[in-house]
């Protein structure tokens, strides 16, 4: 089940060659005996000789707790598949010092260090890892980057040397939040390929994959209550072809699909196990067409619509001014609350033009009647009343910078992708702020020459580039620096269509 790195060695030993040239120094690192970290971690000494993993080594778990227990047989299995030893996990509490042992304990923590930092000494005869379940799993991949790329090979690697050079590590995040999105509504990825991109937010010590499950051009997400959103919102007549880029021109082939909420719940356990929370995103008002197409009433004009098979800005939104439509949505974000157990449930709020409500005669009723000042307030009323909903079950809703126009709901989050400006707006009103600015973080924008490249969003987001970013804007003073959440790639489908093109694009930026 931890088996899901293969094929990544050649590539990871890319990235960490480019990030070392990039940036990653350490003057204590001699030049045979580099140590590539990524991230680099907060304090590193690296010192003579290595650590020799055998078929004799001992993994000792020095913790009667479950989840330590649980972490050190993630490493142990994983050492196994790749190295084809038998070790087993043992259990020995106490202070008793084994030679030739890799220890995971949670005794004597220290509190700085936080939930999610760790503590690794390793020499010649032993290797201590130490930390919450959380931090040793950050251990954990830690120790698989210091052992040589064949680790994530499901492949038995012969004649391999297992050896972990000495070092003395002190690491903990510098954000909270450190996420990566992906779009499974234009073009939508297996479960398998879903585990995959979980594994690499895992590898580089990321905690949130931000999964965007409904768009305009497909929904994708079972709901119970309303299943012909499915059976009709998931699929689109035709698709275009990305070579060609005419968005009228398609090819005629029924495309779609969807997640099952079994197979959601899998999703998000296989992310647990990793540390990782899933935060769903459910799309409103705007992007809401595949919707739409099923529920025409919920629009302004009463449609008809079908699902679309282009893309771009869409004028057809949900009717802010239709009970309806919150009845609906409100219904949708309990099974979504019921399956995702994040802090955070993100509500969209892109994109939407307000054509439709300037012309729409319940949506103007809505505005007088709640003494709105203009469609702007009118937004700003459809997502704070969503947000109270999600409020009363416990949970904060988080939205596109966008939710910001006419007024921010009382207790929302923003992402900020227009540039840093919502993030620093956010956090000067005390509001959480996720930065992703689509000038460093869009990973659907073209990364070199286009001449070169397969056809990718316009715009240029090279390696440099997204490595350069500072996610804390100097235009924040201390007091306001802490409503920046952290930060986050993101992985539009308008153009990929297959796990191995989403590589293409995520790789090596998102390192
Ligand atoms: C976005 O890229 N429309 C959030
Ligand atoms: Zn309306």
């Amino acid at each position: 089940m931890w088996h899901k790195l293969r094929n990544l060695s050649c590539l990871f030993t890319l990235v960490l060659m480019i990030l070392l040239t990039v940036g990653c120094e350490n003057k204590e690192t001699q030049i045979n005996q580099a140590i590539s970290l990524i991230p680099e971690p907060l304090d590193l000494k690296v010192k003579d000789g290595y650590f020799k993993v055998n078929e004799q080594t001992q993994v000792i778990v020095n913790s009667e707790n479950e989840k330590v227990k649980d972490v050190a047989q993630y490493f142990v299995d994983q050492l196994n598949l790749a190295s084809g030893y038998s070790i087993k996990t043992t259990s020995s509490i106490g202070n008793n010092v084994v030679k030739n042992s890799i220890e995971f304990s949670n005794k004597n923590l220290d509190t700085a260090d936080g939930d999610e930092g760790y503590t690794l000494k390793s020499d010649t005869k032993r290797i201590v890892l130490s930390g919450t379940p959380h931090g040793l799993f950050y251990g954990v991949q830690t120790l698989f980057q210091l052992l040589p790329n064949e680790i994530y090979s499901s492949e038995m690697a012969k004649d391999i040397d297992w050896r972990i050079p000495s070092v003395k590590i002190k690491d903990k995040p510098r954000f909270k939040w450190r996420g990566m999105h992906l779009d499974v509504g234009r073009f939508m990825f297996p479960v398998s390929f879903i585990k995959k991109y979980i594994d690499y937010i895992a590898m580089l010590k990321m905690n949130t994959f931000h999964w965007h499950l409904t768009e305009d051009q497909g929904w994708r997400i079972e709901i119970k209550k309303y299943p012909r959103l499915t059976e009709i919102g998931a699929w689109r007549k035709g698709t275009t072809d990305p070579a060609l880029n005419k968005p009228d021109v398609l090819d005629g082939k029924r495309y779609g699909g969807f997640y099952t909420q079994d197979e959601i719940k899998e999703i998000v356990a296989y992310a647990k196990d990793r540390f990782i929370t899933v935060v769903p995103e459910i799309e409103m008002p705007g992007h809401s067409q595949a919707a739409l197409a099923v529920f025409p009433n919920l629009s302004c004009t009463g449609g008809p619509f079908e699902v679309k098979t282009n893309w771009g800005i869409n004028e057809n939104i949900y009717c802010a001014g239709n009970d309806s439509v919150f009845i609906f949505l409100e219904d949708v974000l309990t099974e979504v609350m019921e399956l995702f157990p994040s802090e955070y449930i993100h509500i969209g709020g892109d994109e939407a033009p307000k054509t439709r409500w300037k012309e729409c005669v319940k949506c103007q009723h809505r505005i007088k009647e709640e003494g709105l000042e203009d469609e702007l307030e009118l937004q700003s009323y459809f997502i704070s009343r969503i947000e109270k909903f999600v409020n009363a079950k416990g949970r904060k809703i988080i939205g596109w910078d966008e939710i910001m126009q006419g007024g921010l709901a009382p207790n929302a989050a923003i992402m900020s992708w227009r540039g840093d400006l919502g993030g620093i707006e956010a956090a000067k009103l005390k509001h959480y702020a996720v930065m992703s600015p689509s000038s460093h973080c869009y990973f659907d924008i073209y990364q070199g020459n286009p001449e070169n490249e397969p056809r990718a969003m316009e715009g240029l987001v090279t390696l440099e580039k997204t490595y350069s970013y500072e996610p804390i804007p100097d235009k924040l003073v201390k007091e306001e620096q802490k409503y920046i959440l952290g930060v986050q790639g993101n992985m539009w489908t308008e153009y990929p269509k297959t796990g191995a093109e989403i590589e293409y694009m995520i790789f090596p930026r998102m390192v």
